[in-house]
């Protein structure tokens, strides 16, 4: 029997417009389960809609339709996105699926029946005009945030979970099993932020809205949304459910990928969930990094979204997928940017890999009438490719286990060099003058090939399609060679089999002019999609940290005078600004030409975040940022009130 394999992505708030940051989970689940199909698990792999909740229920009335009729067309478009990137997926949550909840209600039942949740007051300051609770921190000198009214002390009936039980368990669970959340400088943070300060119960209902899972027993109140969501990650297998084989298999889950943002929510609430329903718990969360778009976070309204449409319309999926999982370290955030992307394409993928083939290929069909010959007369440097060449699976599992894809995709690049490196160390081209030689040749011609057998089939849960075209390119069959266990072998690749050229796998590109198509493209899809996106529940505002003094004393603001302004002459949503900062002169790049025509900002006085790392933004130098306001379409720059002297300190 296979052993099972249990990984999934976060459930997605629907959103029109997933950009190029939302799929990097997915990618990063995608590879991971068909690496292990690969060797030879059987992968459970789900992932799905996070689809209640108050804001999805004021934008479907905003529209005039049915949460629910709102949602369908929504998810309908996140499922074309995840088929158009191949995401292999065999389970797809949405939370609006009765079958899900059936479990949540269940277990809602299960913990108040056993006193894990309660009825209880929740106290706060309620304003009256905005239906809405504020704690004592939240207000605004007083008054409601929202609307500057009046609050008042209301009490409103609410269930709440016995989140604080569980705090000593949650602790010895995160400092005792070091495996359980991943990477280390996030365990860190859950510990000492949230855990150590101390837990209290949590809210677990709403009664504001009702877009939501009922309580079974109130109908009244709404499950809230973090409760619905989390257990999705059980109800779709079947949990509480009258079939649960799928549950009694996969669970626990090996490995619940979340972004960083959410990490709070898996490795507190989910756990401290489970620990009360009396269930195993998952054996890894990973809280990986954000994608920001050349250091900034990705935002509409900047206009500064990356989709992944245009990239792979443009260049395919995979020089995507592998992109993504090189480029950044899985942990950590990173900064997109289209030169990265398309250098990496000519270096590693044209350069490296597709040489290496198209070499090969040529090659034998040169010399050996384009069939695979027999390896005959062992020579220097074949140990060591052979070497090199077997262990390379190992390692690569090795990083994929640790979630290291950068370092998983270097190993199987080290052999992609090595090999090339054989070819310049063997030299067929001298060999094939030589008819004494053809012995040796033949070898050199199969050694290649069949180290193309290996990068094959290691590179295959990253790059499908690619590794397709080496499979037709040299006559290799799935389960011929192509197994796990055939990767630490050599001699595997059938000889006799006549090898069959295809046009370049990753044709070199021209950086300029691919830069050139590649933004017109993106803004012509941010164009279109305006329209549709106006009407969207803003970014999740709950999650922003709270910092101290000390976090924001390391800023330098600064008031700035603009003395100069330009478009940048490559870009079109760019301004290039020189600033005078008390005696200091600067240039900052910034992305406001959609609001601001360069000559009205001259002599005005703005805000800089003046100690920011410089940074180069198409080719022109910025160092410092101009600070904005920003709400849906609208942004404003920050000035100050009264005039005073550039280069005063903002505090
Ligand atoms: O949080 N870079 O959903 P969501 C990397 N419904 N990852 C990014 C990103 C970026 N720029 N932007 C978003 C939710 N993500 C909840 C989850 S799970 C029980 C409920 C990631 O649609 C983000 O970190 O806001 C998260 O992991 C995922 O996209 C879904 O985010
Ligand atoms: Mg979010």
């Amino acid at each position: 029997m296979k052993k099972p394999f249990y990984v999934t992505t976060p459930i997605y708030y629907p959103s029109d417009n997933l950009h190029i940051g939302h799929t990097y989970c997915t990618v990063a689940a995608d590879t991971i389960a068909r690496f292990k199909r690969t060797m030879g698990y059987d992968v459970k792999f789900v992932t799905g809609t996070d689809e209640h909740g108050q804001k999805i229920q004021t934008v479907a009335q905003s529209k005039g339709m049915e949460p629910k009729e709102y949602v369908d067309g929504i998810v309908k478009n996140i499922k074309e996105l995840w088929e158009k990137l191949e995401i292999s997926y065999n389970g797809f949550r949405r939370t609006s699926d009765k079958d899900h909840a059936e479990t949540v209600q269940k277990i809602f039942k299960k913990l108040y029946d056993q006193g894990d949740i309660y009825k209880s007051q929740y106290e706060g300051h309620y304003c009256t005009p905005c239906e809405a609770f504020w704690t004592e921190s939240q207000l605004k000198d007083g008054k409601c945030p929202d609307c500057g009214r009046e609050v008042q002390l209301a009490k409103e009936e609410a269930y709440f979970f016995k989140l604080s039980k569980y705090q000593d368990r949650l602790i010895k669970l995160l400092e005792e099993n070091p495996e359980f959340l991943q990477p280390e400088s996030r365990r860190n943070e859950m510990i000492n932020n949230f855990l150590k300060p101390g837990l209290e119960d949590l809210c677990v209902t709403r009664s504001s809205f009702d877009w939501g899972i009922k309580v079974p027993f109130d109908e009244k109140h709404v499950i809230y949304v973090w409760i619905d969501a989390l257990s999705s990650y059980i109800s779709r297998i079947g949990y509480l459910q009258d079939d649960d084989s799928e549950f009694k298999k996969y669970w626990p889950a090996d490995v619940h990928l979340v972004g960083k943002e959410i990490v709070r929510f898996h490795t507190i609430i989910w756990p401290a969930l489970l620990m009360a329903l009396g269930m195993d718990l998952p054996k890894k969360v990973f809280g990986h990094g954000w994608i920001l778009f050349e250091n900034d976070k990705m935002s509409k309204s900047k206009g500064n979204v990356i989709y992944p449409e245009p990239i792979i319309d443009l260049y395919g999926i995979d020089t995507l997928k592998y992109f993504l999982l090189r480029e950044f370290t899985f942990g950590q955030d990173g900064s997109f940017s289209r030169e990265k992307f398309l250098n990496r394409i000519n270096s590693d993928l044209a350069n490296d890999l597709g040489n290496l083939v198209s070499r090969t290929v040529a090659m034998i069909s040169k010399y050996n009438d384009g069939i695979i010959p027999e390896p005959k007369e062992v020579g220097e440097y074949d140990e060591d490719l052979k070497t090199i060449a077997t262990s390379t699976s190992d390692k690569v599992s090795k990083y994929i286990d640790k979630l290291d894809f950068s370092n998983a995709l270097e190993e199987i690049w080290k052999l992609i060099r090595r090999t090339n490196k054989y070819i310049d160390e063997t030299t067929p081209w001298i060999l094939a003058k030589d008819e004494s030689k053809k012995d040796r040749l033949d070898t050199v011609l199969y050694n290649l090939s069949e180290s193309l057998r290996i990068v094959s089939v290691l590179i295959r849960p990253f790059m499908e399609k690619t590794s397709d075209s080496i499979w037709r390119q040299f006559g290799i069959e799935e389960g011929k060679g192509t197994l796990w266990e055939d990767l630490s072998e050599w001699n595997k690749l059938l000889s006799g089999i006549k090898v069959k050229k295809e046009g370049p796998m990753f044709p070199r590109l021209d950086v300029k002019k691919e830069l050139q198509r590649l933004d017109e493209a993106n803004d012509k899809l941010i164009e279109s999609r305006k329209i549709v996106s106006k009407n969207e529940p803003e970014e999740d505002k709950k999650e922003v940290e709270e910092i101290t003094i000390d976090d924001f004393d390391k800023l330098d603001l600064r008031v700035a005078e603009i003395v100069e302004a330009k478009k940048h002459p490559n870009a079109d949503k760019l301004l290039i600004f020189k600033l005078k900062v008390g005696e200091e002169e600067r240039q900052v790049v910034s992305g406001i030409s959609k609001y601001y025509a360069p000559e009205e900002l001259i002599g005005k006085k703005v805000i800089l975040v003046a100690n920011l790392k410089p940074i180069k933004l198409r080719g022109e130098k910025s160092h410092g940022m101009i600070m904005a306001a920003e709400k849906g379409d609208n942004l404003t720059l920050l000035s100050v009130l009264e005039d005073i002297e550039s280069g005063a300190e903002v505090s």
